[in-house]
């Protein structure tokens, strides 16, 4: 959700501010900017579009500078123009400001400061922090940027810039904002993709600290202007994770990742027949667990759901963490909060985490990101380890979420003195190569994928552990390739969807043994009858499922707890092809952002 980067050091800071712009793109792409500062002038460049489009200035070839700030925005105040685009300027062009995050109150400053004399140029809710800042600039960036922040309601992350100071001031309420530690150089970024290039030590801003970085020092004070003291740490991810390294896209690749993912997930955490997790939770307390999260997270979470009740016998609620954070929950010390989040940063649930740990609430997190704020937030996790995932629709971070909380029962289970059956932990290992076998059949995919480019609507279903399933398979294929698809479960169709069933409509089943099997054939049947066209997940070839099928995937058979592991994938693969072969940006889908750090 916008992205920023800035610079200051020895290099020249064009290069570098476009450079770490771009791995920030799948942030947001609505607009793209940059502000240098050089000779005592702040010059700012600006385009509305991707950050090729800003590519294309000439100019940016010609300023060479040392200090700099850039932005690509994911629009929330005003229309995403060029106007609107960050940076933005105060009204006498002295300090520059890049923001992340929404301020709430910007119209009751913005009409204060009109009052006094203030003109503005654009529609967004960051310009009334430039003009803020310059109303209470008195000599010294640092202590207005202070001042100014005191006034401001809601969320940031930003970075400043005044024409007359060698420095550059960041400060985070809310929006992530990570600054590295390079050789005579400091590289800031809302993301650690940025900074990796450069330079592995970081250091992470809490909320409400503010950061104010020379040529060649830095020091750090909280809002009330005290000094503090962040540790440097250090970022294990390296250069190629990063990359593409061939493929198309990114989530081609992050699909094509997933067994060495899951395997770094499970790592070190299935030894000797036990599950071993460090957990500072009181686990006799917990008397019923809510699962918090939003969009792809919040279906691992239903699979969760499944998995916890059945090997822990622990009631578990999931809830979109929108809705728990201003829900009247019943919650209180016997409740374990679960909060998922591959970015560690999503507004909702970080605001779901500090809700409950306000109750009293025991926490829990999975996450993805390393020092991300709910990773810091939470009272014990675990990291997902699925590295860095950069295609906006998530695809790794969900299966290795899903191995996490498959982990987490068995390790609540077995903590409860009860045995983990070895053959479970076998079907468990055996995965990564399964799922490979799924991943090396994508042009089967493909070409199924080619025969739906003209369709408008979809419907997935399944049933049980693999509704989710049936619901994630529908995100990917909205969020990519704009189809409209709902997942259902199953048995459901009847008291609704099956009302659309006609041969424009195909109908996505995910079939595969287990208790509910005879009643998913029964509803392909249903479906068969009215005429719709069906494609068939499963692992079980027959000839009865073949006659129904329009398309039948095998997929490689396991235990029913596992199956959404590898019945997901068929649905990622499907949904990448039909949006790759229409010719969208698929790791970059309108409107959408791939970390939500706004409400
Ligand atoms: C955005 C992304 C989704 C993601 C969701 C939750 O909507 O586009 O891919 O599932 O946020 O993100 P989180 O980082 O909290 O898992």
């Amino acid at each position: 959700m916008c992205g920023i980067v800035a610079y200051i050091g020895e290099k020249s800071a064009v290069p570098l501010l476009m450079e770490g712009l771009k791995k920030l793109e799948y942030r947001g792409y609505d607009s793209a900017g940059i502000c240098i500062a050089c000779n005592h002038r702040l010059e700012v460049i600006k385009r509305s579009g991707r950050i090729a489009e800003l590519e294309k200035v000439a100019r940016l070839n010609e300023i060479s500078a040392r200090i700099g700030i850039a932005h690509t925005r994911w629009a929330t105040h005003g229309a995403p123009n060029e106007i609107n685009a960050h940076p933005h300027l105060s009204c006498h062009g002295e300090i520059a400001v890049v923001h992340n995050g929404i301020i709430e109150n910007f119209r009751s400053l913005k009409d204060m400061l009109t009052k006094e004399g203030h003109q503005f140029t654009s529609d967004t809710d960051t310009e009334v922090l430039a003009h803020l800042i310059e109303k209470f600039y008195q000599g010294d960036l640092a202590t207005a940027v202070i001042k100014a922040l005191h006034n401001v309601e809601g969320t940031f992350g930003i970075a400043v810039l005044h024409k007359d100071e060698e420095r550059l001031v960041i400060a985070r309420r809310g929006s992530p904002i990570i600054i590295g530690l390079g050789q005579r150089e400091t590289i800031v970024a809302s993301d650690a993709v940025s900074i990796i290039p450069h330079t592995k030590k970081v250091i992470y801003l809490n909320d409400n600290e503010i950061a104010i970085i020379g040529m060649h020092d830095y020091r750090l004070q909280n809002l009330n202007g005290e000094s503090i003291a962040n540790d440097i740490q250090e970022i294990r991810w390296n250069i190629e994770q990063i990359e593409k390294r061939g493929f198309k896209h990114f989530m081609l690749k992050e699909i094509f990742e997933q067994p060495e993912a899951i395997r770094n997930t499970m790592r070190g955490r299935i030894t000797n027949g036990q599950i071993k997790l460090s957990l500072h939770t009181d686990i006799s307390r917990i008397k019923r667990i809510i699962i918090a999260a939003c969009g792809t997270s919040w279906h691992s979470a239903l699979i969760g759901k499944n998995l916890i009740e059945k090997y822990t016998g622990i009631p578990t609620e999931v809830d979109y963490a929108s809705e728990f954070r201003y829900r009247q929950s019943i919650i209180n010390r016997d409740v374990l909060l679960i909060v998922i989040s591959q970015s560690g940063e999503t507004a909702d649930t970080l605001a779901a985490l500090r809700k409950a740990k306000t109750a009293g609430t025991q926490t829990f997190g999975l996450v993805n990101v390393v020092g991300s704020t709910i990773a810091r937030e939470v009272e014990s996790g675990v990291y997902l380890h699925a590295g860095p995932e950069i295609g906006v629709a998530s695809t790794k971070a969900f299966l290795c979420q899903v191995v996490a909380l498959l982990l987490l029962a068995l390790y609540i289970k077995q903590q409860n003195g009860e045995q983990i059956d070895p053959t479970l932990l076998e079907k468990i290992e055996a995965i990564p190569e399964q799922i490979q076998q799924v991943t090396e059949r994508s042009d089967e995919l493909r070409e199924i994928a080619a025969a739906y480019l003209a369709n408008r609507n979809f419907l997935y279903l399944g049933r049980g552990i693999n509704y989710p399933v049936a619901l994630e398979g529908a995100l990917k294929l909205k969020e990519i390739s704009y189809i409209h698809a709902e997942g259902y479960p199953a048995a459901e169709m009847k008291h609704g969807p099956i009302a659309l069933i006609d041969a424009n409509m195909p109908v996505v089943f995910i079939a595969t043994k287990g208790a509910v099997f005879d009643k998913v054939i029964s509803n392909m049947q249903e479906v068969k009858a009215r005429g719709g066209i069906i494609l068939t997940i499963t692992d079980h070839d027959n000839p009865y499922l073949r006659e129904l099928s329009n398309h039948l995937m095998i997929v490689p058979e396991t235990l029913e707890d596992l199956s959404p592991l590898i019945n997901v994938i068929p649905l990622q693969l499907l949904a990448y092809h039909i949006a790759d072969l229409k010719g969208l940006n698929v790791d970059k889908p309108r409107n959408l952002a791939k970390s939500v750090t706004v409400e």
